[in-house]
């Protein structure tokens, strides 16, 4: 008989002790930390879902492999260890390891890009369009209009609107060097992106003679969405899915960090000679020669085995299923989260939790304080804080005032979950109590990381207008 309860399908070896700290102390931390999450100490932080990346707990087969680690400059066997696991489940002709993934990016729109170019995706993460506009080009996001609303439902709400995709090719391809997909779409809630959708886009980009590249952090997630939610998939095993998704493209950018289970690395892989000829030249100028990229043998090691780990069905059934219910808790209390629940993340809608307080006075950041101040947990805002300040000087609200509470993979066990699942219920309860903030000290640009904030007292809060920050 099959069973209900999906466990951990792991035992746990070694342990890192978890400081726990009183709510005294947790108010007296945050607010030396200026009120920014970045600005703490992660041992002062009892759950930390501040990001998925870099932050897995490697297997025993994984230290084991460390050891194994061939540091030779050239010709390392671990290199080549590495470029079979890679291809053993991506079969491009060139694989050249980066020391994470906005390396690969860097060298990719170094080659690619530069003004004039315009390069579309579903939605390219923050370092993909930073480095593309850093060369002068066009980052353009044509996700389909489902991915944009956080209530709507959609099976593969990351799916790139090939329609417009089409529009933008008809009407100026000589300009599009290239096209992605970020798989699954991280900036859109880590959801999904279909086969159907990765084939429709190729068979655009055919059309038009411009390759397809897969910004390929979280692949097994997205595989394993395809063999739960696409029809055709359900008996397929997620090792063909994922050799299938990546038959449709012609070059990957990898970060290690997510779905090769290990705390650093990246790669480049292409099939184009005369592009990756150009990927290894760059490469030796900032990272290192083309057989370690900026990495220990050791880490190219620690990548293929986990490579082969990320594919287990166990282990990705055990990781959606922490996500979800985590997912499905907080939408029982009320707490309102974008739906349907991505693969690494849940999202949490302040602005729809918090009404009481406006977009500029940050709900996703008085949310995010208040998470740490009654239970040590860190997330990190996704609203105005980040993306509210305009390159003119002016200050507008982000579309969405999300925080993301990301799941680092096999870390935290299900009590964990539920002791953060007590916070929000404690937390949903006092919602109203919970007051905006206001921003003391800001740098020009990226200012989330460094920013101090101060909270606004209970009578300012509810002011007709109160006066903004920093005019
Ligand atoms: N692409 C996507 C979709 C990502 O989520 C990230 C990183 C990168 C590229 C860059 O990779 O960090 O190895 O250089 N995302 C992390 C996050 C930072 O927290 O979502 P990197």
């Amino acid at each position: 008989m099959e069973m209900d309860t999906i466990i951990e399908p792991f035992r746990i070896k070694s342990v890192e002790p978890i400081r726990m700290t009183s709510r005294a102390e947790r108010e007296r931390l945050i607010r030396q930390a200026n009120y920014n999450l970045f600005n703490l100490h992660s041992d002062d932080v009892i759950i930390d879902l501040l990001t998925d990346s870099g932050t897995s707990a490697m297997s025993a087969a994984q230290w084991a492999g460390l050891m194994q680690g061939d540091e030779s400059y050239a010709g390392s066997p671990s290199y080549f260890r590495f470029e079979e696991a890679v291809k053993d489940l991506m079969p491009f002709e060139h694989v050249i390891p980066t020391h994470q993934g906005r390396a690969a990016e860097r060298i990719l729109m170094g080659i690619v890009a530069g003004e004039d170019a315009k390069i579309p995706s579903n939605t390219h993460f923050d370092t993909t369009r930073a480095n593309i506009e850093a060369t002068g080009a066009e980052a353009v996001d044509l996700v389909i209009e489902e991915g944009l609303d956080p209530e709507r439902k959609h099976p593969f709400k990351g799916n790139i609107d090939l329609d417009r995709l089409e529009a933008l090719l008809d009407d100026d391809a000589a300009h599009v060097p290239i096209v992605m997909l970020t798989v699954t779409n991280n900036s859109g809630g880590g959801q999904p992106v279909s086969m159907a959708n990765i084939a429709g886009a190729k068979a655009l980009c055919d059309e038009y003679d411009v390759p397809l590249i897969l910004d390929a952090c979280r692949f097994a997630e997205n595989a394993y969405f395809i063999k739960q939610r696409e029809d055709g998939y359900g008996d397929a095993s997620v090792k063909s899915i994922v050799r299938e998704m990546f038959s449709h493209a012609d070059g990957m950018t990898m970060s290690a960090k997510k779905d090769a289970l290990v705390n650093i690395g990246g790669w480049l892989a292409l099939d184009d000679d005369e592009w990756a000829r150009e990927a290894r030249n760059q490469l030796i100028l900032t990272e290192g020669f083309p057989t370690y990229g900026g990495l220990a043998g050791r880490d190219l090691e620690a990548i293929a085995v986990g490579l082969q780990e990320v594919v287990d069905e166990d282990y990705l059934e055990y990781r959606m299923a922490s996500t979800r219910y985590l997912g499905e808790a907080l939408t029982d209390i009320g707490v309102p989260i974008v739906q349907p629940v991505g693969g690494h993340a849940v999202y949490v809608n302040a602005k729809a939790l918090l009404p009481h307080i406006p977009p500029l006075e940050y709900p996703g950041q008085a949310l995010g304080v208040a998470l740490y101040t009654t239970g040590g947990i860190r997330g990190v805002e996704i609203g105005s804080v980040m993306f509210g300040r305009q390159p003119d000087g002016s200050e507008e609200p982000a579309n969405m005032e999300l925080v993301r509470l990301a799941i680092p993979r096999r870390v935290y066990t299900q009590s964990h979950v539920d002791y953060v699942i007590e916070c929000f219920e404690t937390l949903y309860d006092r919602r109203s109590e919970i007051q905006g903030y206001e921003i003391t000290e800001e740098p020009p640009q990226l200012r989330h990381f460094t920013a101090h904030f101060r909270p606004l007292s209970p009578e300012t809060v509810h002011r007709e207008s109160s006066p903004k920050a920093l005019e």
